[in-house]
């Protein structure tokens, strides 16, 4: 059997990673500036993560949740701690698409409403409710064109307000700040009243933090930069550094209901191990503090280069876009000076750097960057 092959792919074998460095198989070391589409966030194999994980599969690996497992509890009361919610429930499922997928039901479910409203270039996931919620056609398949949803354009309140106002639509989902798009960040002042227009009209507000949340955008979670509380708060990647867990913030004013939600694998004692894990080590370590220093001098750094038109983004979640495409530069960081870079669209690079980061890496970062542009 062979792999069914879906993703254009490197010719790079990670064999090993430490921190921001990723070792291949012919023994080079890169720097990590992508975190793995920003899933790496406490670093790669932190030691204490690594004995955490460890410790509990020595004991016990998973169980269904037909049991107790009070990891979920201890993990539920530093989340609420950890994040400003302390108020909110946590329920864990497994992927982003998935968590989205949760919340969108989530919100039909409280106001029995049908439609979805997304905003243009927003990408949440490739599940049914998730990709039609997600503004890239090619991704839609025939069977998911029955959700019904609205696409409205970025920052517009206006387009906003029109929509709502028939008082049908179910969930209004945004992302923190956009990723895919192209690292797109929200104006304040529009999420302030986004959020006070879904009050008025009863439709419930998603706010997808499955990229910008945890700690990458130097709060912990990105619409915190807004002061705004959202009704549903979905979160992925960086809370299991790299184990499969994800999960939805949701405000009391839902009411759990016995079978309206489940999963399998979702909660188990290894998900748990990790998602405690890596709050416990941002904590320690204040990375939430460090990705907002660390990425304000990268971005500062980064606008006094030539060739750039814009930088982007709030702590380490950064778009460069460059005035030409960034192909001939990105294939040279990576295979010339050893780096490793995300990317959206032709022009615009996406730095996703473990939360880790140093300022001595960013220079060093810095410094590949122009050998490379120079290069060029
Ligand atoms: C904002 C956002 N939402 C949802 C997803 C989907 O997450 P997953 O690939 O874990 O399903 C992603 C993945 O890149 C994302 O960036």
């Amino acid at each position: 059997m062979q792999y069914f092959d879906v993703f254009p792919r490197w010719p790079i074998e990670p064999v090993r990673a430490q921190g921001c460095k990723i070792y291949d198989k012919e023994g080079n070391e890169y720097l990590d500036f992508y975190g793995g589409h920003a899933v790496i966030s406490i670093g790669h194999s932190h030691p204490t993560y690594v004995a955490r994980l460890t410790e509990q599969l020595n004991k016990i690996g998973f169980y269904s949740n037909s049991v107790l497992i009070s990891l979920q509890d201890e993990y539920a009361e530093k989340l609420g701690k950890a994040s400003g919610y302390p108020g909110y429930s946590v329920f864990m499922v497994n992927s982003g698409a998935e968590a989205n997928e949760n919340a969108l039901k989530l919100a039909a479910f409280y106001n029995r409403r049908k439609k979805m409203v997304a905003f243009e270039h927003a990408f949440h996931g490739r599940t049914a409710a998730a990709v039609r919620v997600t503004d890239i056609s090619k991704y839609w398949t025939t069977n998911v064109m029955d959700l019904e949803t609205i696409f409205l354009p970025w920052n517009d309140i206006d387009a906003v307000r029109n929509t709502l106002k028939n008082k049908d639509i179910s969930s209004v989902i945004i992302e923190g700040i956009q990723g895919i798009g192209g690292i797109i960040v929200p104006d304040p002042k529009f999420l302030q009243e986004l959020r006070q227009i879904c009050d008025e009209t009863d439709t419930v507000l998603i706010v997808d933090e499955i990229q910008s949340g945890y700690g990458r955008s130097g709060k912990f979670f990105a619409h915190q930069y807004a002061g705004i509380q959202p009704d549903i708060i979905t979160i992925a990647k960086g809370m299991g550094n790299g184990f499969p867990v994800s999960g939805m913030l949701i405000s009391p004013r839902f009411t759990a209901v016995h079978g309206q939600l489940g999963t399998t694998f979702g909660g188990n004692h290894l998900a748990c191990a990790a998602a405690i894990a890596v709050l416990d080590v941002m904590e320690e370590e204040n990375l939430v503090e460090n990705a907002a220093r660390v990425g304000e001098y990268l971005i500062r750094e980064l606008k006094k280069l030539p060739g750039i038109k814009e930088v982007r983004g709030h702590g380490l979640m950064i778009g460069v876009e460059m005035e030409t495409p960034i192909k001939p530069l990105r294939d040279k960081l990576l295979f010339e000076q050893k780096v490793f870079t995300g990317a959206t669209g032709t022009h615009v690079f996406r730095l996703l750097p473990p939360l880790s980061l140093t300022k001595e890496l960013v220079d060093e970062f810095l410094q590949r960057f122009k050998i490379s542009m120079a290069r060029g």
